[in-house]
């Protein structure tokens, strides 16, 4: 009851208090948890920013060390969900493979699905933290025709995520800092953002008792979209377009400035931020030294640039205030990586998993409501029915 107020995508709406991520999009900060994200991509590992973002504090060594061995205790997935991945064609989008599988885990795992107490939801937690990572290692590898395996708990974190994805079958796994550090810092950018589309999602079903895995699958769902997490595949997808087309960045400017056109320059613009986008900063600068340490080329690394000097230049892009987002430049890194295009969305996925997991648990702790939204009726006045025969 009451006067509705509408605000279609929620543009300047609140939908809850949150502790974990503080956004000024005017000014260009992040921070998690306190900490701004250009510390913690430079000093922090992935882990410990995954235990900062879901219990609220910097671990001790202690403390992470104990959250480490937890999730190493959890990390065998179930046997038979091969059998659910190998029903999958080769050409099945990752995202949409990887959020099946999500759901499926449910399955295998119905203890997690009705957690209230603290302690239940840091089971629930650390199976996930440990098994999804086998996920996203099997969708990879499916994807490239190569055998499933599971992880090795000598390693740490995001070194055995690294080792489970690119491990050939018939060489021995060498360790490579280039990749673990530009690993680490992928996905501590992609930890958290706060609500966002996906991590809304993840809230608003949260909000119904409905289990973690659940809200994960669905916020993976919402993610897979490019005005979302997509963006990096799609991103990739237009430098690549505009190389075959004879690199004439101009030409496409003009297209994204076209209102009559559809086409969008992709990896620009955001819902928060009208200044810069810090974790842009920091991936640009990320992609000339990883390419640089691994010795890699790639011309649409020089697009890219160009487009975004142009962008910056232009009025269009200056009245609108769109910079550059974090997936302009992040896919240039994980294709340096050897990471598939289609699997770029699945390493935002990977990295916003401890996001996702600290809101949904955030919003349970918090006793949240239900999440129900109201809505502005515009539709016919009371009809009679007509039969059909007479329509
Ligand atoms: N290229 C050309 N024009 C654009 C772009 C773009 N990338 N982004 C926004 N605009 C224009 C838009 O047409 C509109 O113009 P006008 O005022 O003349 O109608 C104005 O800028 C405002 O845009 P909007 O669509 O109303 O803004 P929004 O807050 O609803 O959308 C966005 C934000 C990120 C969806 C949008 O900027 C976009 O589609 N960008 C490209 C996709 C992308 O890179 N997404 C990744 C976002 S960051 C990471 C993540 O969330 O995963």
């Amino acid at each position: 009851s009451g006067i509705i107020t509408l605000d279609p995508g929620y543009k300047n709406t609140g939908s809850c208090e949150s502790a974990i991520t503080y956004l000024d999009g005017e000014k260009g900060i992040l921070r998690y948890r306190g900490y701004t994200i250009e510390e913690l991509a430079e000093k922090a590992d992935f882990l410990e920013v995954a235990y900062l973002l879901i219990f609220g504090e910097l671990p001790t060594r202690d403390q992470l060390d104990k959250f480490h061995e937890d999730i190493k205790d959890q990390s065998v997935v179930d046997e038979d969900m091969k059998k659910i991945l190998d029903s999958f064609p080769k050409s099945a989008h990752p995202m949409g493979v990887l959020a099946s599988l999500t759901s499926a885990l449910i399955a295998f795992n119905p203890s997690s699905v009705n957690v209230s107490s603290e302690e239940e939801m840091y089971r629930a937690i650390v199976k996930l933290m440990a098994k999804f990572p086998v996920l996203v290692a099997w969708t990879l590898r499916k994807k490239e025709g190569m055998p499933l395996d599971y992880g090795d708990d000598a390693l740490g974190y995001v070194e055995n995520i690294a080792k489970m994805m690119f491990k050939k079958p018939n060489k021995e796994y060498r360790k490579n800092d280039v990749v673990i550090n530009a690993l680490d810092k992928l996905l501590i950018l992609h930890a958290d953002h706060e609500q966002n589309c996906s991590t809304s999602t993840v809230r608003i079903v949260g909000s119904s008792h409905a289990g973690l895995f659940a809200s994960i699958s669905a916020g993976i769902s919402a993610l897979w979209g490019p005005l979302h997490g997509g963006a990096n595949q799609a991103v990739i997808e237009m430098l690549e377009g505009i190389k075959a087309d004879g690199g004439d960045t101009k030409k496409y400017m003009a297209k994204a400035k076209d209102k009559n056109d559809p086409f969008r320059l992709m990896g620009f613009g955001h819902r928060v931020y009208k200044n810069f986008d810090p974790r842009a900063r920091i991936i640009k600068k990320a992609a000339d030294e990883v390419l640089g340490d691994l010795g890699v080329t790639d011309p649409v690394l020089g697009i890219a640039k160009g487009l975004e000097k142009e962008a910056l230049e232009d009025q269009y892009f200056v009245d609108r205030k769109l910079y550059p987002n974090v997936d302009f430049y992040s896919g240039i890194i994980y294709r340096a990586l050897g990471i598939p295009t289609e699997m770029f969305t699945v390493m935002f996925a990977l990295g916003r998993l401890p996001g996702w997991i600290a809101q949904w648990r955030e919003m349970r702790l918090r006793n949240e409501p239900i999440g129900r939204p109201r809505q502005v009726y515009v539709g016919e006045n009371k009809r009679t029915f007509i039969d059909i025969d007479k329509r």
